[in-house]
């Protein structure tokens, strides 16, 4: 889809898009295309009985007199002093869903759809193209036989506004998003026979293209370090591991900058759960056990493209979860980098391995500032929070604020949990250091990161786990079913508004 802005201008083919606000209040575009239609808007409105205006609320009026339209869809904006940013993202969505739903091939949004609204033109106008771009993803590389009723039919997209120029300008910034979480959409979507530590490292070393310094450490690499936690995780696979260190420097390298923000994913490319082997139905769905993993680097190729004023470093261990005849078992003593020895009991909970090696290399090398992991890290946080926020767990009450606002102004909500001591008895193992499972199955997400801040060595931390929002069984606004890429602009936002204007 081609997205264009242009100074309002009555619209004379495709589909019209018309804003209303809350109670019947026309947007100037609305106003022109009614006049236009010898008041066809006007006469909907009053028909349309249930129709007020109420955001995500949208009329069509199939052929309109006296213009070449296909249609004039009337869009409820609500009530205009809440319009904001979001209103304007999730419109774009729906209208996205709507023209495509309805085979248009053409769409122009008759402006100002902000006009007197706490939000300036262009930004509003940006934030509608965001909204429909987002999702008009689609992951569909591997459907040799669609219809052409199956596809995408929305091909041209033009906004219109007074504040065009302002509209292109915030919407670059927008576009670089848009393409940074389809990158992550598609790497979390990807079979787990296509995307594999290998592979995935190789996707990460695309980032060089936009400046980022990527490092690839193989298994002697990694066994030289003594990250005996992630390598028993790899052992039971004939796909070798790797772990995947980007750094962005967009603050320089002056001796008087902060360590690095860093950014640790989880990166299970295909989870069995190992000799403790998960049940069949539902396996298909730990392929996108590494989106942690993309997250990590979809991010830091955004932060990249739109050089970011910061210093970064993501991390990312990658290892698939299997069982064999080299599998770790239950009841083995693994010694992690950090010389913490650790006793696998279940070696389902392995991403919690994965992580404490590649945290504490992180922390070891690069001394960061702040350290964020994303995971899909347990069944549990979906039983808690379902897919409505993901857990959150910091050593930090300034972060852990920061994430929870950042997330509200992006709709990728998350949601603090408990940390303390008597959780952390929970895993005292009688065998050695630390063990990788809870005593019973009471607060696992909460044992699970836990045992995460184990390796986390007195640097301010935030756990997500992510297990119940990396993906999706149903459409969402700005969100199509499938890989969500959540994580990805909370983190950039996180990045942008506090650690970028220092
Ligand atoms: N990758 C899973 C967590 C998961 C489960 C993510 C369902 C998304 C949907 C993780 O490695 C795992 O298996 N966790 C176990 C931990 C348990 C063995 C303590 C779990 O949640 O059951
Ligand atoms: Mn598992
Ligand atoms: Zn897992």
């Amino acid at each position: 889809m081609k997205i264009a802005f242009a100074e309002p201008d009555l619209p004379r083919s495709g589909a019209a898009v018309a804003g209303i606000w809350e109670g019947g209040g026309l947007t100037p575009g609305a106003r022109r295309l009614d006049e236009a239609t010898d008041g066809a808007i006007t006469r909907a409105l009053a028909g349309a009985a249930r129709f007020s205006g109420k955001k995500g609320e949208l009329l069509a009026i199939v052929a309109p007199a006296k213009l070449p339209l296909s249609r004039i869809v009337v869009a409820g904006l609500g009530k205009r002093e809440k319009a904001d940013a979001r209103l304007y993202e999730d419109l774009g969505g729906a209208l996205a869903a709507h023209l495509n739903g309805a085979g248009e091939t053409e769409a122009t949004i008759a402006g100002d759809v902000a006009e007197e609204a706490p939000i300036a033109a262009g930004e509003a106008a940006a934030a509608l193209a965001f909204g429909a771009a987002l999702r008009t993803y689609r992951f569909d590389k591997y459907k040799t036989k669609q219809k052409p009723e199956q596809k995408r039919s929305l091909a041209q997209l033009t906004v219109s506004s007074e504040a065009s120029d302002a509209a292109e300008r915030a919407y670059r910034p927008l576009q670089q998003t848009a393409e940074a979480v389809f990158f992550t959409r598609d790497l979390v979507s990807e079979p787990a026979n296509v995307i594999y530590p290998e592979t995935l490292a190789a996707e990460a070393r695309t980032l060089e293209k936009f400046g980022v310094a990527v490092e690839v450490l193989d298994e002697k690499a990694m066994r030289e370090l003594g990250m005996g936690a992630l390598l028993g995780v790899a052992q039971g696979s004939a796909r070798p591991p790797r772990l995947v260190v980007m750094q962005w420097r967009g603050a320089g390298r002056a001796n008087d900058q902060p360590g690095p923000l860093a950014f640790i994913g989880k990166g299970v490319t295909f989870d069995t759960g190992g000799i403790s082997i998960k049940p069949a139905a539902g396996m298909g769905d730990m392929k996108w056990d590494m989106a942690g993993s993309a997250v990590v680097i979809g991010l830091m190729r955004l932060l990249a493209a739109r050089k970011a004023k910061v210093n970064a470093v993501g991390i990312v261990g990658l290892v698939e979860n299997m069982p064999s005849g080299t599998a770790q078992r239950p009841g083995d003593i693994v010694t992690s980098m950090s010389g913490q020895t650790i006793e696998v009991l279940n070696t389902d909970a392995e991403g919690r391995l994965v992580l404490a090696d590649a945290m504490w290399y992180c922390q070891d090398r690069f001394k960061p500032r702040l350290m964020v992991d994303l995971a899909t890290l347990t069944g549990a946080v979906i039983v808690a929070l379902g897919h409505n926020n993901a857990g959150l767990f910091s050593n930090d009450d300034e972060i852990a604020a920061r994430l929870i606002e950042t997330g509200k102004a992006v709709g990728e909500e998350v949601w603090r949990m408990p940390l303390g001591d008597a959780y952390d008895r929970d895993i005292d193992s009688d065998a050695a250091d630390v063990k990788n499972i809870g005593g019973g199955r009471a607060a696992g997400s909460v044992t699970a990161a836990q045992f995460l801040q184990r390796f986390v060595d007195k640097v301010p931390w935030a756990h997500l786990d992510i297990a119940g929002m990396a993906w999706s069984s149903k459409d969402a606004a700005t969100v199509p079913k499938g890989a969500t890429a959540f994580g990805v602009r909370l983190l950039d936002r996180f990045v942008a508004r506090y650690y970028e204007d220092e």
